[in-house]
């Protein structure tokens, strides 16, 4: 008789404990222990499953000098597309995990089977547990590549999957979901804590031992982090998130963990009738073409990892009619609009208390760059005073809570990309201006080093 036990674990976070607690001492949610059954089982019968994991790994490993390590060995596997590309970081790494993250209905079986059949030399195999063999060859012949070398399998149950993929040995496999899979070592539903948790592992450990790239889809909770355990994101080697409004048509590729490459890229995709579609030149669709200025839009010159990328910020200001004035921003995080509001109120003298404020990034784009602080200053007193700044200027400065305008990275990127786009004047701080090589550029540089100073020479 195999041994039978039960653990609680919190749906949030994944924390465990023998017994029921109210309050998750990790996570400090209320409510959030279940109990799972956990079923023991002998861990040989299961190595047994990958069959091509005669590894001699298992007898140990040699230490081995760093500078002896060859990465010839892992040439990354070349994913078609330069956005994904560059969130990668160049490409899938041969054995790597990666947990793709993202709300429902968002496009993420979309971007897995569009890059599964557009690996054409490649042998992949798409595990679906949501979905039919025919929702996907619809999906597909929607996408419209129909001739590639991708297997579809629909199947739940880990070890059948590891049955079907020592058959067929694919070069990379992607799940569709994670939290729709169950292996039969463990007892609770699919989808619990326990369940995603050991299917997650037992992928890692064929990812590793057989060099296959996996890419497990995830799916989101309502407040935006991985369904689930935290435990996954600590488990694989890059964590995917897409992201976007679903009312928008633009959708935001990020990668939130990747051991190789780095984290502050961004791909960002258009869904169309025929699947998703790369944008290239993200500028010139998150600028919005006007016949005339009007108030309240100023363009910002941001960077999105190590891409330059202009961006449109429009405020609205208007008298608060009912009592407490209201704050609301999209795309730009609340507390920092309200750190803005007041240094403007305090350094500059704009009475702002009691106006509502409402903030918008064009494209439903969430900013995390400060360089776009001084644009959004200055669509909020724009449409404070309805005044319009000039279609051709755009922004790139922080603001200081004196008031202060504060320089940013890459500055040389930005000003040539607004140059590109036909921008004919860009205001920075006058601390970006050291070591700036002014050579080749015909935009004209407003460098200014207090808030006052810019507004002037801007509504001058
Ligand atoms: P899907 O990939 O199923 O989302 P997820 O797996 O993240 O839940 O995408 C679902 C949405 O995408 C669906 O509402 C329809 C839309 N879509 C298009 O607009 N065009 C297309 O070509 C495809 C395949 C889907
Ligand atoms: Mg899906």
């Amino acid at each position: 008789m195999s041994k039978t036990k039960t653990t609680f674990f919190c749906q949030n976070c994944g924390a465990q404990s023998g017994k029921w607690i109210g309050k998750c001492p990790s996570c400090d949610e209320w409510n959030t222990y279940v109990e799972e059954v956990v079923h023991k089982e002998s861990k040989n019968d299961r190595l047994l499953l990958f069959s091509a994991a005669k590894h001699p790994k298992n007898e140990g490993n040699k230490s081995i000098l760093l500078q002896d390590v060859g990465l010839h060995d892992f040439p990354r596997i070349a994913v078609p597309g330069k956005e994904l590309t560059r969130v990668l970081g160049g490409g899938i790494v041969p054995g790597s995990l990666v947990l793709f993250g993202g709300e429902p209905g968002i496009g993420k079986s979309t971007l897995m089977l569009q890059l599964a059949l557009r690996l054409k030399n490649l042998k992949v195999l798409y595990v679906s547990g949501e979905e039919s063999e025919q929702q996907i060859k619809m999906r597909a012949e929607r996408i419209g590549i129909t001739t590639a070398n991708c297997f579809i399998l629909q199947e739940t149950n880990t070890q059948n999957i590891f049955k079907q993929i020592s058959e067929i040995s694919p070069q990379l496999v992607v799940i569709d979901s994670i939290q729709t899979l169950h292996t039969s070592y463990i007892d609770s539903s699919p989808g619990s804590v326990s369940q995603v948790r050991e299917c997650a592992a037992e992928f890692l450990r064929f990812a590793k031992e057989t060099n296959t790239p996996v890419f497990m889809i995830g799916h989101i909770t309502k407040e935006g982090s991985l369904a689930g355990p935290k435990v996954l994101e600590h488990m694989v080697d890059t964590v995917l998130q897409f992201e976007g409004d679903r009312n928008h048509i633009y959708r935001l590729l990020r990668a939130t963990k990747n051991r190789f490459g780095n984290t502050n890229e961004m791909g960002i995709y258009e869904m169309n009738g025929e699947g998703l579609r790369e944008v290239t030149n993200p500028s010139e669709i998150l600028i919005t073409n006007r016949e005339s200025a009007t108030s309240g839009v100023a363009i910002s010159a941001t960077m999105e990892g190590n891409r330059p990328m202009l961006i449109e910020t429009q405020a609205l200001v208007s008298s608060a009619a009912y009592g407490l004035p209201q704050r609301s921003s999209t795309g730009f995080d609340l507390r920092r609009l309200s750190m803005l509001l007041a240094v403007l109120e305090k350094r500059c003298g704009f009475k702002l208390g009691a106006k509502d404020v409402f903030i918008n990034i064009a494209g439903g784009i969430r900013v995390e760059d400060p360089g776009i602080d001084l644009a959004l200053v200055c669509a909020i007193l724009s449409s404070n005073e309805d005044l319009p700044i000039p279609q051709t200027t755009c922004f790139a400065a922080e603001v200081g809570l004196t008031g202060e305008i504060r320089p940013v990275n890459r500055i040389e990127q930005r000003i040539s990309e607004a140059q590109k786009l036909g921008f004919e004047k860009i205001f920075i701080s006058s601390f970006n201006l050291k070591g700036l090589n002014l050579k080749g550029l015909h935009i004209e540089i407003v460098a200014v080093s207090k808030m006052e100073e810019a507004f002037s020479k801007l509504f001058e």
